[in-house]
């Protein structure tokens, strides 16, 4: 019994990449439908002065939270445009809530991209990893009907000297080389820590409404872009350059932001507040007072107050 559920859940994942291989980075005018005509495309250059702190909590409602993020086991393999990591026991995958997400969003796989996709203030990173979850209880065909099936967290990485750079990636990189080669599985199932691979500040990121950065690139998707990368080391990333997945890269190109609005977390700004350096008060007031609150200097006044406390008293 067990066994069929699982081969049930393997099959609704690949799904989702029935498409693979009738298409390449190279020729994205050429993807289909929604790819070239959507207006809510992704990814997005995300301007941080354009980016909206939601104060009143109407999108972002209370912190991101994760359960099971810390023991999962996952299979391994190249579908010839990225390394995946896909959910082995689908009923007791990773689950998200909370933050921008309506209910819970059940993991089912991650993968990378090289370069990164999103850029933040124009900047790209080296690379990027998307951690795909789907509203719990959703079939793959359903939720590719919803504006809401789909939450994605995307991570960047830095290329970083530091003696603890190695990680985040630390689990990962020894299955690589086994998987360099296009379409090629990972033998056997293993226990990874998701958690690595988030955030070290998971409450502090970027949201919009976005698409699947692959076609069909359906417009389904809740993007959570963390704002603080981690780091790799120059080793780590040299292996993610010499995987094979039918190009030099493997990143979609920059999609208009059209009327969309990204919001920022709060705590995308009150991390800015640790060092109590001028230049760090500076950046905090500009985040504090991007977009909508710059129209009313008492918002700004409040939200200091509610983040300094009396501290700020003492600072200015
Ligand atoms: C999400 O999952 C938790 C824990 O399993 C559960 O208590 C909660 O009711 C779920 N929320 C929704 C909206 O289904
Ligand atoms: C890799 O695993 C997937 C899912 O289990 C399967 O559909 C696919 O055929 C496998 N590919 C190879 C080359 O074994
Ligand atoms: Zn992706």
């Amino acid at each position: 019994m067990f066994a069929i559920f699982v081969l049930l859940f393997v099959a609704s994942l690949a799904d989702l990449t029935l498409q693979a291989e009738e298409w390449s980075y190279g020729e994205e005018n050429r993807w289909p439908g929604v790819c070239t005509v959507g207006r809510h495309q992704s990814p997005i250059n995300i301007m941080s002065q354009d980016t909206v702190l939601d104060m009143n909590q109407v999108h972002i409602r209370g912190p991101l939270i994760f359960r099971g993020y810390r023991n999962v086991e996952l299979v391994a393999s190249n579908n010839g445009h990225t390394l995946q990591w896909d959910a082995v026991r689908g009923d007791e995958a990773p689950i998200i809530s909370g933050g921008p997400l309506r209910g819970n969003y059940t993991f089912l796989q991650f993968h990378f991209h090289w370069l990164s996709e999103h850029a933040i203030d124009g900047m790209k990173y080296p690379l990027e990893v998307h951690l795909v979850h789907i509203k719990t209880g959703l079939t793959m065909e359903e939720a590719m009907e919803r504006s809401d099936g789909l939450a994605v967290i995307g991570v960047f990485f830095m290329v970083n000297r530091g003696y603890e750079s190695a990680y985040a990636l630390e689990q990962l990189t020894p299955v690589v080389p086994y998987i360099k080669n296009s379409h090629q599985n990972q033998t056997e199932s293993r226990k990874y820590d998701l958690g690595r691979i988030v955030s070290y500040e998971p409450q502090s990121y970027y949201t919009y409404k976005g698409s699947l950065t692959t076609p069909l690139c359906q417009e389904i998707v809740t993007w959570i872009v963390m704002d603080k990368p981690l780091f790799i080391t120059a080793d780590q990333y040299r292996l993610f350059t010499n995987v094979d997945v039918g190009g030099a890269f493997n990143y979609r190109s920059l999609q208009p932001l059209n009327n969309r609005v990204v919001y920022r977390s709060i705590a995308s700004c009150a991390s800015l507040l640790a060092p109590t350096l001028p230049g760090t008060l500076l950046s905090l007031i500009s985040c504090l007072s991007s977009n909508v609150f710059s129209k009313s200097f008492g918002a700004v006044w409040n939200i200091k107050q509610k983040l300094f406390g009396n501290s700020i008293k003492n600072n200015v």
